[in-house]
């Protein structure tokens, strides 16, 4: 079957003009006559692409025709046995690969920087989850090491599975050649939450991406790619995975209901990939040089021989701004350069993180720099603290999730069992988890980086925290 073709999207094209049909079926906007008046206008084409499983389309938990074919094409590129889309995100795909490869009770190793979509699969599976730490440089988090790595499997040899994510929010890979050693000796499986890194394989200025040497992995395709959101892909690269039960998995995780504008997306991002997905992602790369050249005059930058010589590499697309490292609060640079126009990804008073993807234009770094130049920045000494160790692990996060719970000021919270994620999102490393017994330290991280100005998912406005109830 030839790259250059795009089976949905053909097919789809047939289906495009049916005012003379006769619709008694989902949906029930009827290709938009039945859309509110607001958007009747503003989604007119969209609508029209918005079908169901008539004849000639397809099923998305059993593909036999077009998608299956999309699919097909999508696999071969990524050089996957199996590749299946994913109208749910990547966070589908990542609950997915846990659900499919973890039994009640199997432990799994996890980089404490997963994100947190495995959580409902770590609940759903009653897998006993074990953290590997994320490796830092001047308190930055970089990636999990393959010491780390080591170490996981030599405390826990029992281990079924690592999940990794590579590359990180902040493009930093791991060592995806020396960990798969590790975990292939180990009789586990490799699991790659590869959300940020689907281009990877199109560039040689990139790191290298997860695909070689992996066993299943998820692309957020929407995030990197240029798909609609939140489109996204999970690969099977090979390995010994029951596809019947990841089959089963993905119906767990995913509307039974295809999303045929987002399908399309998937299947005109993957035509693209292969026709001129080289030319693209050198582009990007072109063009995120560019910026960082611009950015590098007024904030250091986190850069390829930093992480490099720690042994990961960095995909050059993301550019992290360490502006604490210069005494200045991120929140405050990034709040300026909103209201300069600059909408940056991440906003965080350690630091600012752009991302270039293939919808940039070039005359946007010359207004990123003319912004950067009339910034006006106060400098101060103050710098987020050091995250907290991880904590014990006393209940798994599904006998944690399924105990009864209250809320309770989180000043208070130290020696009880937490009932729910606290993160820093997006896309953080969490402080707690279900199950884990909250330290002071814990107390005294949150107080300190609240009065900074972050954000905590799991903590109420009121700054209260859900923690198992305790049974006298
Ligand atoms: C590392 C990582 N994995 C998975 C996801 C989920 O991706 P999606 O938005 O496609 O569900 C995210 C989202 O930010 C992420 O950062």
């Amino acid at each position: 079957m030839e790259q250059t073709r795009a089976p949905l999207w053909e097919q789809i094209t047939q289906f495009l003009h049916r005012e003379e049909r006769v619709w008694l079926h989902v949906p029930t906007h009827s290709g938009g006559l039945g859309l509110p008046a607001a958007i009747k206008q503003l989604f007119a084409a969209y609508a029209r692409c918005d079908l169901t499983e008539l004849p000639g389309l397809d099923d998305l938990f059993q593909p036999t025709g077009v998608l299956a074919e999309a699919q097909a094409l999508a696999a071969r590129l990524w050089q996957a046995r199996r590749s299946y889309f994913l109208v749910n995100g990547a966070s589908a795909g990542v609950r997915a690969m846990v659900l499919a490869t973890c039994n009640p009770g199997d432990t799994i190793l996890l980089a404490r920087n997963a994100h947190g979509s495995v959580l409902q699969a770590l609940v759903a599976t009653g897998a006993i989850p074990r953290y590997l730490p994320v490796a830092e440089t001047a308190g930055f988090p970089l990636n999990v090491t393959v010491e780390a790595v080591k170490a996981g499997f030599k405390q826990y040899p029992e281990a079924k599975a690592l999940l990794i994510t590579s590359p990180s929010y902040f493009g930093v890979t791991a060592d995806l050649a020396a960990i798969a050693e590790v975990v292939h000796q180990a009789r586990a499986l490799l699991l790659v939450d590869e959300a940020h890194g689907a281009h990877l394989d199109f560039s040689a200025a990139l790191p290298a991406s997860a695909g070689e040497y992996c066993d299943l992995r998820v692309q957020s395709w929407h995030k990197t790619l240029g798909a609609l959101t939140p489109g996204a892909v999970l690969h099977w690269q090979g390995g010994d995975v029951d596809e019947e039960r990841l089959q089963t998995a993905l119906q767990g995780a995913q509307t039974s209901s295809p999303p045929y504008p987002l399908l399309l997306s998937l299947d005109l991002v993957r035509q693209r990939m292969a026709l001129e997905g080289k030319a693209l992602i050198g582009e990007m790369v072109q063009q995120a040089l560019l910026v960082r050249q611009a950015v590098e005059a007024y904030f250091p930058l986190l850069t390829p021989s930093q992480v490099q010589s720690l042994g990961f590499g960095l995909d050059i697309t993301r550019v992290t701004m360490l502006t604490a490292q210069i005494g200045v609060c991120g929140l405050e640079a990034g709040q300026q350069l909103g209201q300069l126009g600059i909408d940056l990804e991440l906003i965080q008073p350690d630091c600012l993180l752009a991302i270039v993807g293939p919808g940039y234009q070039t005359q946007w770094t010359e207004k990123l720099a003319d912004s950067l130049a009339r910034l006006q920045l106060k400098t101060a000494d103050r710098q987020l603290p050091k995250l907290p160790p991880v904590p014990e692990l006393v209940l798994t996060p599904r006998e944690a999730v399924y105990r009864q719970s209250v809320l309770i000021p989180y000043q208070a919270a130290a020696g009880k069992v937490a009932a729910a994620m606290v993160v820093c999102y997006p896309p953080g490393i969490p402080l707690c988890l279900p199950g884990e017994r909250i330290t002071p330290a814990l107390v005294a991280y949150l107080a300190d980086a609240l009065q900074q100005g972050v954000a905590f998912r799991g903590l109420t406005k009121d700054g209260q925290l859900k923690v198992v109830k305790e049974v006298k």
